[in-house]
């Protein structure tokens, strides 16, 4: 049976490197949708839609495609012809996203997206809310978690292979402005869906959070 499986979880929990190396495993699709709200925030910039303008972005959105091309090492993102894989990690983006992601009409229609990419099932989906809204039904749910202090260190590594400085103490107070943004806006929220396993990665590897998943996967697919 090809299982949806779900991930979420706060940011820079490990949601994305683990769902693509189980994925990878499975030999199923991975579906990145926190890329899809940044996408859409990056849309919002280049045509001048404010970034709680829930009517205007409906209207922008309708006219959006949103798409992955697969790639090594990593999958690109398009926005209409545009790739935007690199510029959706940029801090305009990032700073603005919940903003954005907080909009009625936005979850709506991504939600919708996400849920005809998965319909078929052999998914790997991260996000926020993939197992609580977007697959309630899903055969696997995991809410992976690591202490802020943990993933301020993570993010601060990888900006050093990517020649950025910012000091790990601004890290931390942006990963906790996003947290609070995510698990307090009104619609589908960040919270851990009640069946869903929930998975701290503060001490463990990659490989040691890809081989619990893998565990878990196992138990369903008997
Ligand atoms: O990579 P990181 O964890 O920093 O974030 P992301 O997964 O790329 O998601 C960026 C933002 O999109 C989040 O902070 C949420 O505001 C929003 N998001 C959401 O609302 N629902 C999802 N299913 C995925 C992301
Ligand atoms: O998608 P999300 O924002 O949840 O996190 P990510 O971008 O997949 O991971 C953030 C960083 O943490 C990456 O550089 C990973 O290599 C690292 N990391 C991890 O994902 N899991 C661990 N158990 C340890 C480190």
């Amino acid at each position: 049976m090809k299982l949806q499986i779900a991930i979420d979880g706060p940011a820079s929990a490990g949601k994305s490197t683990v769902a693509k190396l189980v994925a990878k495993k499975l030999g199923y699709v991975y579906c990145d949708t926190g890329a899809m709200y940044r996408a859409t925030t990056y849309a919002a910039k280049k045509n001048h839609v404010a970034y709680d303008d829930d009517q205007g972005l409906k209207e922008m959105l309708e006219k959006t495609e949103i798409r992955f091309v697969p790639a090594e090492p990593e999958q690109k993102v398009f926005v209409n012809e545009t790739e935007v894989t690199k510029t959706i990690r940029l801090p305009e983006i990032a700073n603005n996203v919940s903003t954005v992601s907080a909009q009625k009409s936005v979850r709506a229609d991504l939600t919708e997206r996400q849920r005809m990419i998965a319909e078929k099932g052999g998914i790997v989906m991260d996000g926020r809310d993939i197992g609580t809204t977007v697959l309630p039904n899903a055969e696997v749910k995991i809410f992976l978690v690591a202490s802020v202090h943990e993933r301020a260190v993570r993010r601060f590594k990888e900006n050093v292979e990517k020649g950025i400085d910012t000091p790990l103490d601004v890290l931390e107070k942006e990963i906790e402005e996003r947290d609070y943004k995510d698990s307090h806006r009104k619609i589908s929220p960040l919270t851990q869906a009640k069946d869903a396993v929930l998975v701290d990665t503060t001490s463990l590897s990659i490989e040691e959070v890809v081989a619990k998943i893998m565990e878990i996967i196992e138990k369903v697919q008997k």
